[in-house]
């Protein structure tokens, strides 16, 4: 089928969304704030969500296999987290201060994610990133980073990188050239950003190794999630990591989505430790957050105490921080109550039932693929899972590359016409308030959707 005939389809079922997005427009650019979860020509307003459903605003109820990107995994509005979220709201929203609620989460980080030893919180994992990298060039006095072609880490300047290139302009395979993936971002940018071939380890070693005089930090996302979530090579984090070590540069996991794969992350799934770790997403139990942590040594860059102090001549206008980092909502108390009643949750039981349904999915895609000799193929890891519309292995970005460029985009349709929701891009998750049952509906319209390919 053509994606004007899901298409059509879609838009016949949601007038309501339509008529919202042309109200959205006088005041929105594009009538949009979140360029992630636009598609032309409108997107679906969200009504309601609850357990493993997702309501439009016309009404139209559909399994999310999207979770806020990954966000949601307990589902929606799970009563204990709504619980603790009300109980403390009746108290304030947010507060000039610090609370007891923010120790409690760093401590539950801390326990689980073994290389966050001291970790501070953000509204977003773009901000997370954000302060790792310029912690890495504080602490090591070095300009420029590295980060993986395909990989997204949100969108300050230096992560908005080679996102989804055209590899016609992105250079070899072997030597990424570092593509701007939005207008605006200053020349330095790209002057100071190194772009690695993800699972190529001979290549990424001769790139890092010729610039790790001048190279602060390698950006890892274990999983590389967004950009389809493939699965790291036998051994290549270890590489990254000793390579990393030998020449003093400072090794960031991004687990702000792969945190999804184990209790301690994909740290403690492949382990690989590194020197600071970035989080978002899930920790915050469907409310805004990031954090970033690790090494002690290198996060005392943030520690404020002593520089303003009165008793020792210090300036009370200055903070001793080495990097300062203020941020109004930093730990707010509804976001931190929200995140630890979601980690509690997710004890080592509830990680092997959400892994038993990703592979349930994989399996069952696998399968439906394979019996009606499909170009595609899933791939995924614990609860996480990423449709590819080629047949070739799909070991990094530019292999992930469908030949046809709409196919994701008439699957994702195709899906919500079944009444299943995805991401655009074909990556999705299972959470935890789903049953087998959610997973085989999942497999079932998937079989229905590329029958009237
Ligand atoms: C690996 C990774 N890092 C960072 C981010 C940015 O997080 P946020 O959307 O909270 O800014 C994302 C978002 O999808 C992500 O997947």
């Amino acid at each position: 089928m053509a994606v004007d005939r899901e298409l059509a389809e879609y838009m016949t079922k949601t007038g309501r969304s339509r008529a919202l997005h042309e109200e959205a427009l006088a005041v929105m650019p594009g009538g949009n704030s979140r360029t992630t979860t636009f598609f032309d020509p409108y997107p679906f307003y969200v009504q309601r969500g609850l357990g493993a459903h997702i309501w439009d605003a016309d009404g139209v109820d559909r399994v999310d296999f999207n979770g806020n990107y990954t966000s949601l995994v307990l589902g929606h509005a799970p009563a204990e987290v709504l619980k603790a979220v009300e109980q403390v709201a009746q108290s304030g929203l947010s507060f000039p201060g610090p609370t007891e609620h923010e120790i409690r989460l760093a401590e539950a980080l801390t326990r689980r994610v073994a290389s966050m030893e001291s970790v501070r919180f953000t509204n977003s994992g773009t901000e997370a990133t954000m302060n790792a990298v310029r912690l890495a060039r504080g602490f090591t006095g070095r300009p420029k980073i590295a980060k993986f072609e395909g990989a997204y880490h949100g969108t300050h300047d230096w992560v908005m990188v080679s996102v989804t290139p055209d590899p016609k302009a992105a250079g070899s395979r072997k030597h990424p050239k570092p593509v701007a993936w939005s207008a605006g971002l200053p020349p330095a940018v790209l002057k100071h950003t190194l772009v690695l071939p993800w699972n190529d380890i001979e290549a990424c070693e001769e790139i890092i190794t010729k610039e790790a005089p001048n190279l602060a930090a390698v950006l890892v996302d274990p999983l590389l999630g967004i950009g389809g979530v493939i699965p790291p090579a036998e051994g290549f984090l270890e590489r990254l990591r000793a390579l990393t070590e030998q020449h003093g540069i400072v090794l960031i996991f991004d687990e702000v989505i792969s945190l999804r794969v184990a209790w301690g992350g994909a740290q403690e799934r492949f382990g690989v430790r590194p020197d600071l770790t970035t989080l978002g997403k899930i920790i915050g139990g469907g409310l805004p957050i990031g954090a970033f942590g690790g090494r002690r040594d290198i996060m005392d860059f943030y520690d404020p105490r002593g520089g303003g102090d009165p008793r020792r001549g210090g300036d009370p206008q200055r903070s001793g921080a080495r990097i300062p980092h203020g941020g109004t909502f930093n730990a707010n108390p509804l976001t931190m109550v929200a995140g630890l009643a979601t980690l509690n949750a997710l004890t080592p039981e509830a990680y092997s039932r959400l892994d038993a349904l990703g592979e349930r999915l994989r399996g069952g895609v696998t399968r439906l693929l394979a019996a009606t000799r499909r170009r595609g193929q899933v791939t995924g890891l614990g609860s996480l899972f990423c449709l590819h519309w080629t047949s070739e292995p799909v070991t990094d970005y530019r292999s992930s590359r469908p030949r046809d460029l709409d196919m994701p985009m008439r699957v994702f349709l195709g899906l919500l016409n079944e009444g299943i929701l995805l991401t655009q891009r074909g990556l999705g998750a299972c959470s935890l308030a789903m049953i087998d049952e959610d997973v085989d509906r999942f497999v079932n319209a998937l079989a229905r959707v590329l029958a009237r390919q």
